[in-house]
């Protein structure tokens, strides 16, 4: 049993909870993720990317949006409550390096609460950050400060353009890869179909692109299946050996497919960067 320490309402549907978990706290790195067992009458295990971790107070963060039934049952426990069991840390952890040239960082909806950690450790390891961030309007724009704690710049993107840009992530991104400081690396979390057009623009450029992906996900121990999604000729489990990807080799229309069978199983759906209802 994990205690709830801290529950904040980030914007309508968006929460944030630091649950006591010390061994995981210890452990984790950027890009992993837990199964959450939220109790045994549920016996749904839920997926959720680590956004964050304090080792003294032995507690790691999630961010989830409560669109889903498991998730909306998991916004309803309060501080001071208990989630029945927590899995984890699982999945590769991101690969950080040092480059000469800018990382940039590219989060949509609540794909940024997953980006955080990443950019919080490219930053740590020495590198100029560039972070383009996006939602649906202002009040869905979620972790702005803490992403702009660990970025050199941070460029914001709404669809209605109340706060930011009003511009899709994309337009700064290909202005970014047109520049004479061309990317050594891009990052982009959010709903499929905004890391498929982040990947196909940075592709021209030659920038290598990174994308966690967000399948369905039931044993997280790669035994289901119900994770696989195609990378470049290969079948690959996002449980293990994602939930990072080379955005430009990942088959994004076979995995919305799949996706969208199992629409009417919202219970089942996995919340790695974005619950794919879509937040942003
Ligand atoms: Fe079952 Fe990945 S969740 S194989």
């Amino acid at each position: 049993m994990n205690k709830i320490i801290k529950k904040t309402q980030l914007s309508d549907d968006v929460y944030q909870m630091e649950i006591e978990a010390p061994l995981i706290a210890e452990e984790r790195k950027a890009g992993q993720f837990i199964l959450l067992l939220i109790d045994l009458e549920h016996g749904e295990r839920i997926p959720l990317t680590i956004a964050g971790a304090d080792t003294e107070k032995g507690t790691i963060t999630i961010i989830f949006q409560a669109v889903g039934d498991s998730t909306k049952l998991i916004a309803q426990k309060e501080e001071g409550e208990f989630i029945e069991s927590l899995l984890g840390p699982l999945g590769t952890p991101t690969h950080i390096q040092k480059y000469d040239k800018p990382v940039v960082c590219v989060g949509g909806g609540i794909g940024v609460a997953p980006l955080t950690p990443i950019v919080q450790a490219f930053k740590e390891a020495g590198n100029e950050v560039i972070s383009i961030i996006g939602a649906r309007n202002k009040d869905l724009l979620i972790l702005e400060k803490e992403i702009r704690k660990y970025s050199d710049e941070v460029i914001i993107c709404t669809d209605d353009g109340s706060y930011g840009r009003k511009d899709l992530v994309t337009a700064p991104l290909k202005e970014l890869c047109e520049s004479d400081n061309v990317p050594a690396e891009v990052v982009a979390i959010g709903p499929p179909v905004m890391m498929k057009f982040c990947a196909l623009t940075t592709k021209p450029y030659n920038v290598y692109t990174t994308v966690s992906l967000n399948t369905i996900m039931i044993d997280g121990t790669g035994m289901c299946g119900g994770c696989r999604v195609t990378v470049g000729d290969e079948t690959k489990f996002v449980c293990i050996d994602g939930p990072e990807f080379d955005g430009h080799l990942v088959d994004f229309d076979n995995m919305m497919n799949r996706l969208n069978t199992y629409k009417d199983q919202e219970d089942h759906v996995c919340n790695i960067g974005l619950d794919n209802k879509g937040a942003k």
